[in-house]
């Protein structure tokens, strides 16, 4: 015990003397203020900043001793964090930190909710790409800054290290993504989403192999989506959403393996999915909504068997609706409104468990319901039958809100317990259901009481 316990004594004295004797390099630090000066709203930052700012916690600053440093390391600013309390907030005249690009040892450099002054934009630039080249950069994240503006710098590519590219949330960040995107071969995350970008989506993009995620939706891309984002063998996460797409989905899509989230609504996509779709083992979000699809309902999306939420609302799908989509047992939301759907609803889709959002208004759906009391309950206001005129129930009393009428069969049976005026009400529907409790509508009871009213 003795000589283990003295031996952690001598290690929290060499950290300490360490940590004493670690100076930073006066021109870092002078680097690091002067960074400070262009963005904080804090003035007492030189001032208490000291000799040595890495030398006391300072929010926002996190600082790392260099590698291989010995005895008494040096520490060196490794990540940056600016906008949102409590780091420090940035000044209404701020502008954007060029000089963070020239602390040698910087991981991280975060600017959330920075610049956001309506009368003083301020320009996206970079350091030349030569001084770029000794980066270590991994993250950068330039978020949710209204007054940014300017296009993405082509220096970019020359930020080799970098993991993590956010840029987003910039409203006045225009222009073309630069082709050079594709060097940056260390990219896991690139999130470009909620800008002004136009021009295509580069097929360069496929080159980023190590990718798990790619956000570029809520932008004004335009022109077919590439084939080449088909190497994305890691990809797990694809939105292109709320962009100008045209042209199809590519069938290269089925090669990303690992995807388990695909959005692609608000395009102007058309044409039939790719085959092959099912292949992707993994995909638990296919959310593809608004786009002139205009073809056939595909029975084989009832195969991606692990899929929660399927959304191809107002794309002009017709055809009927696959009894495949009974399979789907991890099913929670189907969305499929405003369709050209015709026939009956698939009596299988009551066997699915976990679904708690079921919109199938607005097509030309018809015959019977076939959703028992357990179903419907499970369901309750997320069903929603209306729009489709050919559909009814047997029972007005168990879908209260879906939207659908009583069957005439039914209807019928009514009829011969009470006046035919009183039918033509029934049939009209709307009025007498608001007016009774769910388990109290008989179909008797119904023609009774607006025979009353
Ligand atoms: C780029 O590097 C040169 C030479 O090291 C230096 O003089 C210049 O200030 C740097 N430019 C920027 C914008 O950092
Ligand atoms: C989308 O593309 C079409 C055709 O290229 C163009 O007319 C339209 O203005 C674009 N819309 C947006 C929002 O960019
Ligand atoms: C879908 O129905 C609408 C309205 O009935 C019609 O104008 C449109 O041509 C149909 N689209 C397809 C693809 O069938
Ligand atoms: C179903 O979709 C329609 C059309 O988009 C929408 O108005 C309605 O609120 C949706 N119903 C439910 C229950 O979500
Ligand atoms: C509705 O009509 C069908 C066919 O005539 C009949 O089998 C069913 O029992 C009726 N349901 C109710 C609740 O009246």
């Amino acid at each position: 015990m003795a000589p283990s316990s003295s031996y952690t004594l001598a290690i929290v004295l060499c950290l300490l003397f360490s940590l004493a004797a670690a100076t930073m390099d006066p021109a870092e630090r002078e680097a690091l203020l002067r960074v400070m000066e262009a963005v904080s709203s804090d003035r007492e930052w030189r001032p208490a900043a000291g000799a040595d700012p890495c030398s006391s916690p300072w929010p926002g600053l996190e600082c790392k001793p260099a590698p291989g440093g010995g005895a008494a390391p040096r520490m060196h600013v490794a990540r940056l964090d600016f906008g949102v309390p409590p780091n420090p907030t940035c000044k209404d005249t701020a502008a954007f930190p060029l000089g963070a690009f020239a602390l040698p040892h910087l991981q991280a450099l975060f600017l959330v909710d920075c610049f956001k002054n309506p009368d003083a934009t301020t320009a996206f630039t970079l350091p030349p790409a030569s001084n770029l080249s000794a980066s270590r950069l991994q993250q950068l994240s330039i978020r949710s800054n209204p007054s940014l503006s300017g296009t993405l710098p082509p220096q970019l590519a020359s930020l080799w290290s970098l993991q993590v590219l956010t840029v987003s949330q910039n409203a006045l960040i225009r222009g073309e993504v630069p082709q050079g995107i594709g060097e940056l071969k260390n990219l896991v995350h690139l999130d470009l989403s909620y800008n002004s970008l136009t021009g295509p989506i580069p097929s360069r993009l496929g080159e980023l192999r190590g990718l798990v995620g790619l956000d570029l939706s809520y932008n004004s891309f335009s022109g077919p989506i590439p084939s080449r984002l088909g190497e994305l063998a890691q990809l797990q996460k694809l939105d292109l959403s709320s962009n100008n797409l045209t042209g199809g989905v590519p069938d290269t899509i089925t090669r990303l393996k690992s995807l388990a989230f695909l959005a692609l609504s608000n395009n102007g996509l058309r044409g039939r999915l790719p085959a092959g779709l099912s292949d992707l083992r993994d995909l638990q979000y296919l959310i593809m909504e608004n786009n002139p699809m205009g073809v056939l309902l595909p029975s084989e999306l009832g195969n991606i068997a692990r899929l929660q939420e399927l959304r191809l609302a107002n794309s002009g799908y017709s055809g009927s609706i696959p009894e495949t989509f009974g399979l789907l047992s991890s099913l929670t939301t189907l969305s499929l409104e405003n369709n050209n759907l015709t026939g009956r609803i698939p009596a299988g889709l009551s066997r699915l468990k976990r679904i708690y959002h079921l919109n199938l208004s607005k097509n030309g759906l018809d015959g019977v319901v076939p959703f028992d009391g357990a179903f419907l309950r499970q369901l309750g206001r997320n069903l929603d039958l209306s729009g489709n005129p050919g559909l009814c129930v047997t029972d007005q009393a168990v879908v209260p809100d879906a939207g659908v009428g009583v069957c005439p069969d039914n209807v019928s049976r009514v009829r011969s317990a009470a006046a035919e005026s009183s039918i033509r009400r029934v049939n009209r529907g709307e009025v007498t259901r608001r007016f009774w409790p769910a388990g109290m509508l008989r179909p008797a009871t119904v023609a009774l009481c607006c025979f009353l009213l």
